[in-house]
């Protein structure tokens, strides 16, 4: 295995909730409680989770634009905790992120040459001065975009140009880390094919190690080697890809999995969803033991008293890590990629109505053909495609 890079030791983070006059703190939001894994040179490590678990103030950690409440973050070994200023700007230079959402993330009022070479400002240092507009031009053709356009607005751009233009200000400091905190999720789903391609290519040619955020699976599987699943602020199962998505072992990331959009609009309703009851709890107040035990289905008393540790646990075929007391394998949906069958279907989310509208890249549209229509009439024999329902009847959603 590849060397460490970026290593988080039970990392923690509570966010204070302050009421009255006095702005007594009352509580503490835990958004972060206790997350720890290793991120290898030139990898790609998933995290997903449902909205509010936490993996936005993970990036933010990572990135040290936060101070955690506990735990560390080591790149190449070397704790930010202990760091001096020089070391510290050194090792945040290593470390940097691209943001979710290209409209805001942008200075509307600066052009892109600026948005890009803003980053030599404050690390004067990576590239002399005179030099900084020829690899600023160098950095938009790296991603793929026009290097005479270095004076438009971020207005003159569509949303997969404007990820790029985010992407080219995140490589400008050479960093050996990358945070993509839902670097595509703003954006339509042939576009973020581009951009998810664009990032491959650029992690082939940098050695860069991503840390993907996202809550699209479909998405997280194309491009991850490894996944962390977080639940509440914690790790609930992290492994390679195919463990993850083949061989879950903890019951959240089966109910995850059961829920992911079949990329076939025919095959849809076909395999067996776990449906989850319940709200997620609030992070000021997590449930005691498993966090998880309010909404799964196969919680015992012990799950209300004794936290799961996450260890590698059997899934089969070997082990990966999971935190459940009671972690078994459980196959949700076989999937394969698809890309080669339609175009841009490995990220299709919801309906092929819209990867034809999807915008930059024209998607045939082959629902008027003959073997579309049947394939589209309810009461005609399924094909066998890329999907296969798993049924378990032993071991039912409650
Ligand atoms: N600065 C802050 N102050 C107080 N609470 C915060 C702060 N930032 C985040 N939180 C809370 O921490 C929890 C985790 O938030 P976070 O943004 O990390 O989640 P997320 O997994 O990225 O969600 P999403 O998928 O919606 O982006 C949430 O309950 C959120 O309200
Ligand atoms: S530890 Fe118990 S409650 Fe938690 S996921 Fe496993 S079975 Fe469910
Ligand atoms: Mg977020």
């Amino acid at each position: 295995m590849p060397e460490v890079v970026l290593s988080a030791q039970n990392l923690v983070k509570h966010y204070p909730i302050k009421k009255g006059v006095l702005r007594r703190t009352v509580g503490h939001v835990k958004a972060v409680d206790g997350v720890t894994f290793d991120l290898h040179k030139g990898e790609t490590l998933g995290i997903v989770g449902e909205s509010g678990c936490g993996k936005s103030t993970l990036g933010r950690l990572l990135m040290r634009l936060e101070e955690p409440t506990s735990g560390s973050v080591a790149f190449e070994g070397q704790d930010f905790s202990g760091a001096s200023a020089r070391d510290t700007r050194r090792l945040r230079r290593n470390i940097q992120i691209v943001f979710q959402d290209p409209y805001t993330s942008l200075n509307p009022r600066m052009t892109v040459g600026d948005i890009v070479g803003e980053p030599f400002e404050i690390h004067s240092d990576v590239v002399p001065k005179g030099g900084r507009r020829q690899r600023v031009q160098e950095l938009l053709d790296l991603v793929g975009l026009n290097p005479e356009h270095i004076n438009r607005y971020p207005h003159q751009f569509s949303g997969g140009q404007r990820q790029r233009i985010g992407i080219a200000r995140g490589i400008a400091l050479n960093p050996k880390v990358l945070i993509c905190d839902e670097p595509v999720s703003a954006l339509d789903v042939s576009v973020q094919a581009q951009v998810i391609n664009l990032m491959e290519k650029l992690q082939d040619e940098l050695g860069l190690a991503y840390v993907f955020i996202a809550h699209d699976l479909s998405v997280v599987r194309h491009i991850s080697d490894r996944v962390g699943v977080m639940y509440l602020g914690r790790l609930a199962e992290i492994g390679e890809e195919d463990e993850i998505y083949s061989r879950p072992t903890h019951p959240y990331t089966q109910a995850l999995l059961s829920a992911v959009p079949v990329p076939d609009p025919t095959l849809r309703g076909k395999r067996e969803q776990i449906v989850l009851e319940g709200d997620v709890p609030s992070p000021a107040n997590p449930p005691s033991g498993c966090r998880f035990h309010t909404r799964c289905w196969k919680a015992q008393d012990v799950c209300t008293t004794d936290e799961p540790d996450l260890q590698p646990r059997p899934d089969g075929a070997g082990e990966h890590q999971s935190a459940c007391h009671f972690a078994e394998p459980r196959a949700i949906v076989e999937t394969k990629d698809v890309s080669n069958l339609q175009h841009d279907a490995r990220f299709a989310t919801t309906k092929v109505e819209e990867l034809s509208e999807a915008g930059d890249t024209p998607v045939p549209d082959d629902r008027s053909t003959p073997a579309r229509a049947e394939a589209m009439d309810p009461t005609a024999e399924q094909p066998q495609d890329t999907t296969r329902v798993v049924e378990d009847p032993t071991d039912r959603p409650r």
